[in-house]
């Protein structure tokens, strides 16, 4: 029914993802080149279209869009009185990450990490203790459980959490969340969950709410947003459900002295949100089958290649491992500049105040955006794979 195929050649000046040298192919940014569900436009174009863009709030309408998509996607119950919308996803990770701690205190990341997640652990004093997620070798990351409980023991208060999962692609069981929430229980920790990839999980695998785990409802902040699902992430907004009032009036009015827009989104994307929710699932329904196509595509296109792929359970990322390259990072901006391809390096996905000389470590590894035409993503391809020769 929509047409994923489409290649736009002509983009809004300032994207950010395509700021990028002319004739580079971009697969960095967590944007999609498709232009957004088709239902979501007509509402946004109707709203334009009555002139009148007063400061507006969400109407209980716009959340029980929230409580039912949730519902219905997920299977997850949200308490009206828990849910809280806000400007987006990481201004209100932060938030409740100032909510939580105070300067000095210790703060749990996970490295591979999607970077400004773990920018914002770093900020206003927080003491980043990383503790890196476990690799397989095959490209299958699991939770370092053991380094968790020792953070924890050294007296960690909080740790920041992506699930589903930013690089690695993994959608966390609910073995292996309830095995996490025990840790955190007998610490008396919390944890504040970026679940913005919620919706993008693909076949045989299912995403479950960190706080829906028994023990968790007190201890999990859950931050969401339909921006990457429906592809506007320009519009910024997000919820974030807390089951303490107390602590969800500290992030309310953290968000409101930060300059959040007083802590709300702003109309048009309630507008997108609503509209996304409500009349959005039959296009995320397709656009996850085109996904899941790209994914098997890249796998099969870097086969026989020194590059090893893997296909994530969840998001629009590839985690693709170059170990066999033995890249520097002067070796892989070489590379991908030849190949007239941007992917994001790995180290992004680690400290960005952990500058090791030559970015060791996940310099073995870049991330490639598959939420692209085909056409755009065997380009991609075949000017890496050349560049490979
Ligand atoms: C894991 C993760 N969290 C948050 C964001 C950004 O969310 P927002 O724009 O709502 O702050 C992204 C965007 O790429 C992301 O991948």
């Amino acid at each position: 029914m929509y047409d994923f195929d489409k290649v736009y050649t002509k983009r809004e000046p300032g994207n950010c993802k395509w700021d990028v040298e002319k004739g580079c192919i971009a697969l960095s940014v967590a944007d999609m080149d498709f232009a957004s569900p088709p239902e979501v436009t007509k509402a946004l174009l109707d709203r334009v279209a009555t002139g009148l863009y007063g400061y507006e709030m969400m109407t209980e309408r716009d959340y029980q869009a929230i409580i039912d998509w949730r519902f219905k996607r997920h299977g997850e119950v949200i308490k009206r009185e828990h849910l809280m919308a806000t400007p987006g996803v990481l201004n209100t990770m932060r938030a409740a990450l100032y909510a939580l701690t105070k300067e000095g205190d210790k703060v749990i990341v996970m490295p591979p990490l999607h970077t400004p997640s773990i920018t914002s652990a770093s900020m206003r004093g927080r003491v980043c203790v990383e503790v890196l997620m476990n690799d397989d070798g095959n490209g299958y990351y699991t939770l370092n459980y053991e380094g968790i409980e020792q953070a924890f023991k050294d007296g960690a208060k909080v740790l920041m959490f992506c699930s589903p999962s930013n690089p690695s692609g993994r959608v966390w069981t609910k073995e292996e969340l309830e095995k996490l929430a025990q840790i955190v229980i007998k610490y008396n920790g919390y944890v504040i969950a970026d679940e913005i990839h919620a919706d993008i999980v693909y076949k045989g695998h299912k995403f479950i709410s960190l706080r829906l785990i028994e023990g968790m409802e007190d201890r999990a902040i859950c931050v969401f947003s339909p921006s990457k699902s429906f592809n506007f992430g320009g519009f910024h907004i997000g919820s974030v459900v807390v089951k303490d009032d107390n602590l969800r009036k500290r992030i309310k009015d953290i968000l409101y002295e930060t300059g959040n827009v007083c802590g709300r989104p702003t109309a048009m994307s309630i507008c997108a949100q609503t509209a996304a929710y409500t009349q959005g699932g039959a296009w995320l329904d397709e656009l996850l089958e085109y996904l899941q196509a790209n994914i098997d595509f890249v796998c099969e296109e870097l086969k026989g290649t020194p590059l090893k792929a893997y296909k994530p359970e969840s998001t629009i990322l590839m985690w693709i491992d170059c170990s066999a390259l033995n890249l520097t990072t002067e070796k892989y901006n070489e590379l991908m500049k030849k190949a007239g391809i941007m992917p994001d390096p790995g180290h992004y996905y680690w400290m960005d105040n952990h500058k090791i000389d030559g970015y060791t470590g996940l310099q073995d590894h870049f991330r490639i955006n598959i939420g692209a035409p085909r056409a755009t993503l065997k380009e991609a391809l075949d000017r890496l794979k050349k560049a490979l020769l």
